[in-house]
């Protein structure tokens, strides 16, 4: 299963807390290289320091998924040293869930940037890479809301069903170049992720939802899984829930 992880160059967004950070350190584990971006620094290179200190190899450099420039840097640095890049994962994301007649326009503006433009960004960077390579993996992360809408959920729920959509353009286009492309809807997960609702209301009814909410290492494992097949194995999609949960 895994034997198809070891040697690989992975650049994860949002690896500086919860589902990046787990597959940070599950691939780590299982012999793979990775590249931490994110916006809390100290945050990467700690866990960087922290995957270099058990062996592995890793590469931490900050990163605002909203700017552009700063994605391509992000997959530059990866190439740049370590020659290639096999995997981009595209996970950075925030989920300030609120009723659309309080009208958050802000946070509408910025889950838009952060969860579709990021991921647009992270392709950008990647591909010509990939296709230059004839090789590649594109794992981006939707949510169950890619497939469901829940009511205060409206933006977020359009932001990760725009993110299937991509994903599922993108497959069939990279088709000549051998890129494998997976996207991965996880239901409840225990990160900082609702820690960004800030209506009070409706960050108690999340705390309620997310009482069953499964461990990052659940949804790290799926990775492993889609980047572990062999290379003419391609993995489209992934989604998983707690059982108990009903949404
Ligand atoms: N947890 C769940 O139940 C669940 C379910 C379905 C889907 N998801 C998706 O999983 C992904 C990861 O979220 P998580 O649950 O692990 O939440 P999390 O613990 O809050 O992690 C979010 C990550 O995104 C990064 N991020 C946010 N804004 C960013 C920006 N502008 N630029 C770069 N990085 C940014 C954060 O890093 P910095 O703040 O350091 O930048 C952090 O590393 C998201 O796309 C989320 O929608 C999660």
């Amino acid at each position: 299963m895994s034997s198809n992880i070891a040697g690989k160059v992975v650049v994860i967004t949002g690896a500086s807390s919860g589902l990046g950070e787990a597959t940070a350190r599950l691939l780590s584990s299982e012999g793979a290289t990775v590249v931490l971006g994110a916006r809390r620094l100290d945050r990467i290179e700690a866990l960087a320091a922290d995957l270099t200190g058990a062996g592995g190899k890793a590469l931490a450099v900050q990163t605002d998924v909203t700017d552009r420039a700063q994605v391509k840097a992000l997959v530059d640095a990866a190439v740049a040293a370590y020659g290639r890049i096999d995997v981009m994962i595209n996970n950075a994301g925030l989920m300030p869930h609120s009723p659309l007649e309080r009208l958050k326009l802000d946070d509408w503006e910025r889950t838009i940037d952060v969860n579709l433009k990021g991921v647009l960004w992270g392709i950008a960077a990647a591909l010509p890479y990939m296709r230059e390579q004839k090789a590649g993996h594109f794992i981006n992360v939707s949510s169950v809301a890619g497939h469901k809408v829940s009511v205060n959920g409206a933006v977020y729920a359009a932001t990760k069903h725009a993110v299937l959509a991509l994903s599922e353009g993108l497959r069939q286009e990279v088709k000549p170049y051998n890129i494998r492309t997976t996207v991965i809807s996880p239901g409840a997960v225990v990160t900082e992720l609702i820690d960004g609702i800030t209506e009070p209301d409706v960050a108690a009814g999340a705390r309620k939802v997310y009482e069953m909410a499964l461990p990052a290492e659940v949804f790290a494992r799926t990775v492993a899984f889609a980047i572990g097949q062999p290379d003419e194995v391609d993995i489209n999609e992934i989604l998983f829930r707690p059982t108990r949960q009903e949404f």
